[in-house]
């Protein structure tokens, strides 16, 4: 797959996608919101890809965010298109059927800690950056930053670093529950890769039927929600990886799922 401003990889069902403009802190344009949207769409298309690795090049930078250049002289109509490219490719990404893991190398500053929040599981380097700084240029989050950090965090905090546009520490974001896992910078792409492998092994059909679960659950009634983790739960029953991961623990011995 051949992009301007992406790299993507896919090994041992790994896919992972690079955000390519280092020159700009990994800054996203709306070129780059386009071609993340189709990134992720192959991703999730493709049976090869059970698990989707987000990160950016370099030493520096997740994502610095929106590319400002890219704000001079817009329309609230034109502004439109682009936030509702980011949300149309990051809703995407999170309620696909496979897990994506954001492995946070740098700043997650605005869009990028948008980009991370959709992720379904976060892991940083230790000299990563986290914040929501469009406050201090005149805007707000507009690529659910709005929404998904007080969902991950609570109102409280997600307002704190909303209306201050402060810079937190990875260990900060650690502590209010923002990120998963905290790595030295040399060990982020090796850990992130071992877990990425862990969840690639996993039956693709109760990995799907968790994150609908958890997805669509949360803004449910709990009674709504609990009904309809009966139906995924007992639509498990309808795969052979099922039978094969009862078999396999039964007799001791290692699951081998097929993805049936
Ligand atoms: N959009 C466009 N360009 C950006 C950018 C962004 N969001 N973030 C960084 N860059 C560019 C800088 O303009 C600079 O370009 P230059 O070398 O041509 O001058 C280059 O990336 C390196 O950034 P620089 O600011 O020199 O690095 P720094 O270490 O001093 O600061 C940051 C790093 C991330 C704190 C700072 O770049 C920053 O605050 N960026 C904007 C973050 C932001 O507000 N994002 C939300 C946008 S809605």
């Amino acid at each position: 797959m051949e992009y301007k401003n992406l790299l993507v990889e896919v090994e041992n069902n790994i896919a992972t996608v690079t955000f390519n403009r280092p020159q700009v802190l990994n800054a996203m344009n709306m070129e780059t919101a386009l071609e993340f949207g189709n990134a992720i769409q192959k991703c999730k298309a493709d049976d090869n890809v059970r698990v989707v690795i987000i990160t950016g090049s370099g030493d520096r930078a997740f994502v610095a965010g929106a590319d400002i250049n890219e704000f001079k002289g817009k329309s609230p109509r034109e502004i439109m298109k682009f936030t509702e490219a980011g949300h149309s490719a990051l809703r995407l990404m999170e309620t696909m059927e496979k897990p994506a893991i954001a492995a946070v190398n740098g700043y997650a500053l605005g869009g990028g800690l948008e980009i991370a929040m959709a992720c379904d599981v976060r892991f940083a380097s230790d000299k990563a950056r986290f914040g929501q700084p469009e406050i201090t240029l005149g805007l707000i989050p507009g690529w659910g930053g709005t929404q998904r950090l007080a969902r991950l965090i609570g109102m409280g905090r997600a307002k704190e670093l909303v209306l201050s546009g402060e810079q937190i520490t990875a260990q900060r974001a650690y502590e209010m529950g923002l990120v998963n896992r905290v790595f030295p910078a040399e060990q982020l792409m090796d850990e992130t890769r071992k877990f990425a492998q862990r969840l690639a092994g996993m039956p693709p059909f109760s990995t799907k039927m968790a994150k609908y679960a958890i997805n669509y659950g949360y803004d449910m009634a709990l009674d709504s929600a609990n009904n309809l983790e009966i139906q995924c739960m007992s639509q498990c029953f309808s795969t052979k990886d099922l039978e094969e991961g009862v078999a396999a623990f039964l007799e001791k011995r290692k699951p081998n799922f097929v993805g049936k």
